[in-house]
């Protein structure tokens, strides 16, 4: 069957690129993914594949092939992110206040090849796909959980996802047995002092200068509290504070993320971060507020299914088509379905002529490699069900 699916999407890519670019042109951030929901509703039911809202503007598509069999989920995730895109694409966001900065644009497009592809081949295979298009992934506490709560995962026996990878050749996937990606947490400080005339600092507790004092002594707690053979990430994400040049503000805000493998190291750089947040404040006469909110959990691909993802690749796009990746700092709320059920996450190159990284304004994605990702896909779930157990 393989051949013929082959046939089947190339033939298809030129609309799945079209996809794609509406998609772009379109951004909406996490949870008013309003249009794009009703896009993505709208083609699968116009292939007969019934869909229920799931987390709110999440859908859940249910493919039934021939009786008995397994059950294959596949997901995509659908939220853009709240930046004003910058470029000259003929596709360039016309919403200027959303992008898709991060190619989840492609990965809808890539399920929705995937669904159109497995649709008409339904009686060629015995079981179920089930599409997840989730709503909220940049923004914790994410749509996974709850579309998993709301039932997303009834029935299924394996779950697969996928990201466009910009690091990554064009049509090279990239894989990690076990943890593949971070624990991303979010931190906010907001330091109170009293303000002022920029002329007469010393009436004033300045919280511009305690708050530069914090940036710098919060490197520490990666240069001098964990081990230097853990992984850890510390960044300042937003520094807020002030209105005129001549105004010492009374109160300076900052975020920023912590991303960690290890629950030890989570709760070391919480408790460090709290701990400098107020000693630093309590030295310059000033006092905090300290919020630290816990993100996904570390995405973990079990050995199996990681096994199963790197057969498939090499059967379809061919043998020399898998690179060695290193886990990254990114995080991913699939980690929460590899946590129900078995299954794996994967890196898709798209990264050939494109110099901008993930979340920049000015990304944009090869296009060639989503038709190869829609044929990983869809060969993903072929395999997945046909595979005796
Ligand atoms: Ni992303």
């Amino acid at each position: 069957m393989i051949d013929g699916v082959k046939k089947d999407i190339e033939k298809l890519s030129g609309k799945i690129i079209e996809w794609r670019r509406d998609f772009h042109r379109h951004p909406e951030i996490a949870y008013e993914e309003k249009r794009t929901s009703s896009v993505i509703r709208q083609f699968l039911e116009g292939l007969d594949i019934p869909v229920s809202a799931c987390a709110k503007t999440g859908l859940r598509g249910i493919l039934e092939g021939r009786p008995g069999g397994k059950t294959v989920a596949l997901r995509a995730d659908i939220d853009a992110l709240p930046l004003k895109e910058e470029g000259d694409k003929e596709y360039i966001s016309e919403n200027p206040e959303a992008a898709h900065a991060c190619g989840h644009d492609g990965h809808m497009a890539i399920l929705m090849g995937t669904a159109e592809v497995l649709s008409h081949r339904k009686d060629q295979f015995k079981g179920n796909v089930v599409f997840l298009f989730q709503p909220s992934e940049e923004r914790i506490p994410g749509g996974a959980k709850k579309m998993i709560e709301e039932g997303a995962l009834k029935g299924v026996d394996a779950v697969f996802g996928l990201h466009l990878w910009q690091p990554l050749p064009t049509g090279f996937v990239g894989i990690v047995k076990g943890a593949m990606m971070a624990q991303p947490d979010a931190f906010t400080v907001t330091v109170r002092g009293k303000g002022g005339h920029g002329s007469m600092p010393h009436t004033t507790v300045d919280p511009i200068l305690v708050a530069s004092h914090l940036v710098v002594n919060i490197q520490s707690i990666v240069s001098r509290n964990v081990d230097p053979l853990k992984p850890v990430v510390v960044s300042f994400g937003t520094v807020k504070g002030g209105t005129i040049y001549n105004i010492i503000p009374g109160e300076v805000s900052l975020t920023g993320t912590v991303r960690t493998f290890d629950s030890s190291i989570q709760s070391l750089a919480e408790k460090r971060l709290k701990e400098i947040v107020e000693e630093t404040c309590k030295t310059f006469g000033a006092t905090a507020e300290f919020e630290y909110e816990k993100g996904y959990p570390s995405l973990i691909n079990p050995e199996g299914m990681t096994d199963f993802v790197l057969e498939v690749t090499r059967n379809t796009l061919g043998e020399d088509r898998i690179q060695e990746i290193d886990p990254v700092m990114g995080g991913e709320d699939f980690a929460y379905f590899l946590q129900k059920v078995p299954g794996a996450f994967l890196f898709f190159g798209m990264g050939d002529g494109m110099e901008f990284p993930h979340h920049h304004p000015a990304f944009d994605l090869d296009e060639k490699a989503l038709p190869r990702a829609t044929l990983l896909m869809t060969s993903l779930a072929l395999e997945f069900l046909a595979a005796k157990e």
